[in-house]
This record gives C-alpha cells, sequence and structure tokens, in this order.
C-alpha cells in the first residue's frame, strides 16, 4: 500500500558491512541495519521494502518504481553519493521525502568524501551515528509523514 511501504536503498559495498572497514563502519552487518529501519518503520505503521545493489542503474530503477508506490525512501547511496547525477535525478522525480543516511560522518573523512550530490534532493541528511541513524532517518520519515 502506498502510504505504508518505506523503501530503503543500500547502495555499493555495504552487502559487505561486518566485514569491511569495521573501524569505519562498525560490525553490524546490513541484515542488521535493515532490521533497525524495520523495528523504527512499524512503531509507525511503516513497512520496509530493502533494495541493496552495486549497480547504479538498478537503485535509479528502484527509486522509479517507487513513484506513485512508496510514501518514503531512506537511502544510503554508498560512494554512489559523491557522484551519482542520475540517483540525484531519479530522487528528484520522486514525490514523498527523502532522507540520506550514512554509517560514518563523510564530512570528516577524505575531501572527495565532502560533495553529496543526493543531499540537494534530500529532506535531510544523518551521517556518524553508525545503525543509530537508520532509527534517526525512519524517525525523521515519520514525522515529515505526520505520522
Ligand atoms: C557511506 C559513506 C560513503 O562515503 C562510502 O563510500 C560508503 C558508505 C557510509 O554509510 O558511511 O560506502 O555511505
Amino acid at each position: 500500500m502506498m502510504n505504508q511501504t518505506l523503501l530503503v536503498l543500500s547502495g555499493p559495498n555495504l552487502n559487505l558491512l561486518g566485514e569491511r572497514q569495521p573501524e569505519v563502519y562498525g560490525d553490524e552487518t546490513l541484515a542488521d541495519l535493515v532490521a533497525v529501519a524495520e523495528v523504527t518503520a512499524a512503531e509507525h505503521g511503516l513497512v520496509v521494502e530493502h533494495l541493496q545493489s552495486n549497480h547504479e542503474g538498478e537503485l535509479v530503477e528502484a527509486i522509479h518504481s517507487a513513484r506513485g508506490r512508496c510514501a518514503a525512501i531512506v537511502v544510503n547511496p554508498g560512494a554512489f553519493t559523491h557522484y551519482a547525477w542520475a540517483i540525484h535525478d531519479a530522487l528528484a522525480a520522486f514525490d514523498g521525502p527523502v532522507v540520506e543516511v550514512h554509517l560514518s560522518n563523510p564530512a570528516a573523512r577524505e575531501p572527495w568524501r565532502h560533495t553529496s550530490v543526493v543531499a540537494p534532493v534530500a529532506s535531510g541528511s544523518i551521517a556518524g551515528f553508525g545503525s543509530d541513524g537508520y532509527r534517526l532517518a525512519v524517525q525523521a520519515v515519520a514525522t515529515l509523514l505526520g505520522r
């Protein structure tokens, strides 16, 4: 149902969470993060649909398929954050709230991570709080949806 579904999108390399640079990204897996999102969503009567992809086009198509069907999008675009204008454009064509989330704080890392091409088409961004960022992002979505 359109007003209940929250699309959670995970970009490249996030399938490796738990093993990938735990000193940066923590030791929780992607499944753990999705579970955090699901529990928070359920508290607000939302149901999470999750997709992880290492391919920009697949994420673009998932955003297209959310149009008219999903109430909101929470997106961690991984490295696509910093240069994937096709994801920017797809999100600009989505009607509901979009919240950008990052486990790490890209602003405190290498200069090439300081630019987000997604931030200008997001209602807001949450970064640097690890898995708790997923709870905060879903909470923000619920507030924006008036739930
Ligand atoms: C990330 C930050 C990005 O810079 C990086 O490329 C990622 C993960 C994060 O969640 O902290 O893959 O989006």
